[in-house]
């Protein structure tokens, strides 16, 4: 298997056309222009990069300020690399996890996860396709990671590690997720290693349907950014700390399988000023009552399905997996519903309760309809009744 080498040259002369490549697209330049005009930065150039991965590592550099931060300005990236790369908060979340391990990530792509396992310490990547090899060495480069990528098939891979780890290739949709499709297919590199492993899987995979797949135990970690179910994180071995756990990014909040569970109880009608929506993260993951034991909450479930899960609660406390409303009045019926909007000052309504996507608007301008006012509230729909809140402090 070959070590993919950067001449530190190339790697400046690749930055320069994509730096001002950057500045062309800011400026309007269409993409033919662009080509055209970075062509020369790349004259001679050792390593499979041309004029047009410039351009697309370009535009990629500008869409990714969210995905990286600071870092995305000198980073390196094809489409399909960056869709599947790591956002930065995961994969520091991530290296930190594995701090005290030599990690090979045997499915490095273009080398987001593999750039902060080698922040750390040594770490090895090896990557299949040889332009996404080359994307990863130009990002080791970019950012000084101690890390080093071969270019190969994750199964020639001859060198060792405590931990392999492999954040495979997979479908963009699947009716139901799976392992089969990943590649490389997680089973084969567990027959294949003999070590640790920590695999990233469809977080739509719920912890038995990982359970039942593995012919090994393991700690499933869903992630949740900003909010939002981002990732599964399968542990085996002594990296495994518990049967299921869930983390927030940024704030790094866990709880799992091991914190004691305090019963929640589903009441019909709601009763209280106060309503939490869990983070799916929590739900999918089978943790809610977990979460509500480690905080130390009284709460009561209001409605549970795929797509949201409220609670009533008779405090705050506060938690990266719960978001607090006041509840300022409930209605069945849609029109007194709008009446009591105007009365209470409202001027921007968001439905936080199923509407198909086509309709959204809709259905939001008719209860919109004639607001003048300055308040901007929430509204739910628990059983039949509309619920009106605002976000608490
Ligand atoms: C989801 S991406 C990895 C993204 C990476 N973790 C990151 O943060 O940028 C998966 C990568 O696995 C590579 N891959 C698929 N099968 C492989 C194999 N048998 N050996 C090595 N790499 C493979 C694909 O080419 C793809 O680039």
């Amino acid at each position: 298997m070959k070590e993919v080498v950067v001449k530190e040259r190339d790697y400046r002369r690749a930055d320069e056309a994509v730096k001002r490549a950057e500045e062309l697209i800011r400026r309007g330049y269409q993409e033919k222009q662009v080509i055209r005009s970075v062509k020369k930065y790349l004259k001679g150039l050792k390593i499979p990069f041309s004029a047009r991965d410039a351009y697309v590592a370009a535009r990629l550099r500008i869409r990714g300020k969210e995905k990286f931060g600071k870092l995305s300005s000198k980073l390196f990236f094809d489409e399909s690399g960056y869709r599947y790369s790591t956002p930065s908060v995961v994969a520091e979340y991530r290296a930190e996890r594995l701090k005290d391990y030599e990690v090979a990530d045997v499915s490095c792509g273009a080398g987001m996860q593999l750039c902060y396992f080698g922040f750390r310490r040594r770490a090895i990547g090896v990557e299949i396709e040889e332009k996404r090899a080359y994307l990863a060495a130009l990002n080791i480069l970019a950012t000084e990671s101690e890390a080093t990528v071969y270019c190969g098939d994750a199964f020639n891979f001859k060198g060792g590690a405590d931990v392999i780890f492999s954040d495979p290739a997979r479908p963009e949709s699947e009716v139901v997720r799976t392992l089969k499709s990943l590649q490389p297919n997680p089973l084969k590199i567990i027959e294949r290693f003999n070590s640790m492993f920590v695999f990233e899987l469809p977080p739509q995979m719920p912890p038995k349907r990982v359970d039942s797949s593995f012919p090994v135990k393991g700690e499933k970690e869903y992630t949740s950014l900003d909010f939002r179910l981002n990732r599964l994180a399968f542990y085996t071995g002594e990296i495994a700390e518990c049967d299921t756990s869930a983390v927030s990014l940024p704030s790094k909040e866990r709880v799992t399988s091991e914190d004691e569970k305090a019963r929640i109880e589903k009441v019909k009608e709601l009763e209280l000023d106060t309503i939490a929506e869990v983070d799916r993260t929590i739900t999918h993951s089978g943790l809610l009552e977990n979460l509500a034991g480690k905080l130390g909450i009284e709460a009561y479930l209001l409605t549970l399905d795929t797509r949201r899960t409220l609670l009533q609660v008779k405090d705050i406390v506060p938690s990266a997996f719960l978001k607090y409303y006041n509840v300022l009045f409930s209605e069945k019926c849609g029109e007194a519903c709008k009446k009591r909007l105007k009365e209470v000052n409202v001027g921007k309504v968001t439905l936080r309760f199923n509407v198909r996507p086509e309709e959204y608007w809709r259905v939001r301008r008719k209860f919109e309809e004639g607001l003048k006012g300055d308040r901007h509230v929430y509204m739910f729909k628990i059983g039949e009744s509309y619920v009106v809140c605002e976000p608490a402090r």
